[in-house]
């Protein structure tokens, strides 16, 4: 039934890694924004380019970036939300803007994008927001959602709302059942494991009250950017002096590794003091081809491509369920660091243990002795060792793959249109 005085909601999943959005329009029926060219999952990245000075999004983002294009590649700005960093200022374009401001402006080219692809102002957005945005500092993590929210409201949305991403995930999975059902949903993305018991049932689906279907929610901050640093420190790293023991019998500092391998601090590890620190460390190497290497990659600042070529390893490993090799030629072309099944099973078996612990935990909080399907979100959800976990945690559970990438969005316009019958109510 088409409604007079429509005024769509936008779902929003502001994720780590990717985001996506989506409403319910004048029909009632499901728009899923095209974000990023065609394709719905537009990677959270913005390029700021010295040579054009101009700002790319999403995949442009990335290809820029990739391609050496000189300027500034920001990813995993989601982290930041909640932490001292947001209101720090950094230098683009030779122009200080702050952590606050770019994510405004990814805020800004995600509603005009969605804007462009309906054909009509959006000014109310349903946000997507992790059981946990900061793990135990509950004063922080309402500080990173209203952060997000003041964020939205500057991009120039009027009406904001905030769902959890799980229980999101549980609406469009409640779309397609047909019968009342316990679901663990299991939100596995780039910097958070989500998760959330909840009783679905296909009559309750235009209820606006789903608080008593929702039996227990857990998080934990760990995602697959934490699995890219874990196997970049444990495959690549060592290649450039990680746990590398000097003439004194000593390790090589670390900071610099740990500051490479993780997304949001990799510009640090470029800084002029930092930079000096780490041509100074060549006395703690024994082999001074490792840290001719460490330095090659801190001067041509190399630090975002062999992440995302350890990031792209692992999903090749994940998929193929065999050795994948890590691109290191722009490095030396004789290095080939192979992920394999085992060897990734190992790099992240303390990570993985944890993401399932606190699944356990969310079943025994919910006060159900098992859920009659584990539903998969999210993309690293897909990861073979973590899959393998889960059943066997769960031994009576269907595990059940889900849409890994447009689920939490759908589910948010689910939220969105349901939140505004309310409201006309
Ligand atoms: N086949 C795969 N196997 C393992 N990991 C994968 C696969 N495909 C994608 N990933 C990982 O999924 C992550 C991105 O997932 P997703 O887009 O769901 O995250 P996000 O929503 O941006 O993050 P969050 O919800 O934590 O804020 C990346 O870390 C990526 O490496
Ligand atoms: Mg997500």
């Amino acid at each position: 039934m088409k409604r007079e005085f429509f005024e769509p909601v936008l779902g929003i999943d502001f994720g780590t890694s990717n985001s996506a959005a989506a409403l319910i329009d004048a029909d009632g029926q499901l728009r899923v924004m095209p974000l990023d060219g065609l394709k719905a999952a537009m990677p959270t990245a913005l390029f700021f380019s010295n040579e054009t000075h101009s700002t790319l999004f999403g995949s442009e983002a990335m290809q820029a970036y990739l391609s050496g294009e000189e300027g500034r590649l920001m990813r995993a700005i989601k982290s930041l939300l909640g932490s001292k960093l947001m209101d720090e200022q950094t230098v683009v374009n030779g122009q200080a803007i702050s952590f606050f401001d770019i994510v405004v402006l990814f805020f800004k080219e995600l509603k005009a994008r969605s804007e462009a692809h309906l054909g009509q102002p959006i000014t109310r957005a349903m946000l997507g927001r992790p059981v946990h945005f900061v793990d135990d500092d509950r004063e922080r993590d309402d500080l990173a959602q209203a952060t997000l929210g003041r964020a939205a409201l500057e991009a120039g949305f009027t009406h904001i709302d905030f769902q959890l991403e799980p229980i999101a995930a549980a609406f469009d999975f409640e779309q397609r059942i047909t019968k009342e059902t316990s679901v663990l949903v299991v939100d596995i993305g780039g910097g958070t494991s989500d998760f959330t018991v909840i009783k679905l049932d296909p009559k309750h689906r235009k209820n606006t009250e789903r608080a008593s279907d929702i039996l227990a929610t857990t998080g934990v901050h760990i995602g697959g950017t934490d699995f890219d640093r874990l196997l970049n420190l444990s495959h690549v790293m060592p290649l450039l002096g990680y746990k590398h023991i000097g003439p004194s019998g000593r390790l090589v500092p670390n900071s610099v590794f740990f500051d490479l391998t993780t997304w949001h601090l990799i510009h640090h590890a470029y800084s002029r003091k930092n930079m000096h620190f780490a041509r100074e460390l060549w006395t703690s190497y024994a082999d001074q081809t490792l840290h001719k290497r460490l330095i090659d990659v801190l001067e041509d600042q190399q630090g975002h491509r062999i992440l995302a070529n350890v990031e792209t390893a692992k999903i090749n490993c994940s998929v193929s369920h065999e050795g994948a090799a890590v691109d290191l030629d722009f490095l030396d072309r004789a290095l080939h660091p192979v992920i394999t099944p085992a060897s990734m099973g190992e790099s992240l078996a303390q990570s993985l243990d944890q993401v399932v612990q606190c699944a356990l935990q969310c079943v025994a909080a919910s006060g159900l002795a098992s859920v009659d399907v584990v539903y998969l979100t999210g993309g690293s959800s897909a990861l073979q060792p973590l899959m393998d976990a889960l059943q066997l945690a769960m031994p009576q559970a269907t595990l059940m793959p889900g849409d890994r990438f447009g689920g939490v969005a759908a589910g948010l316009a689910y939220a969105g249109a349901v939140a505004t019958l309310e409201l006309s109510a």
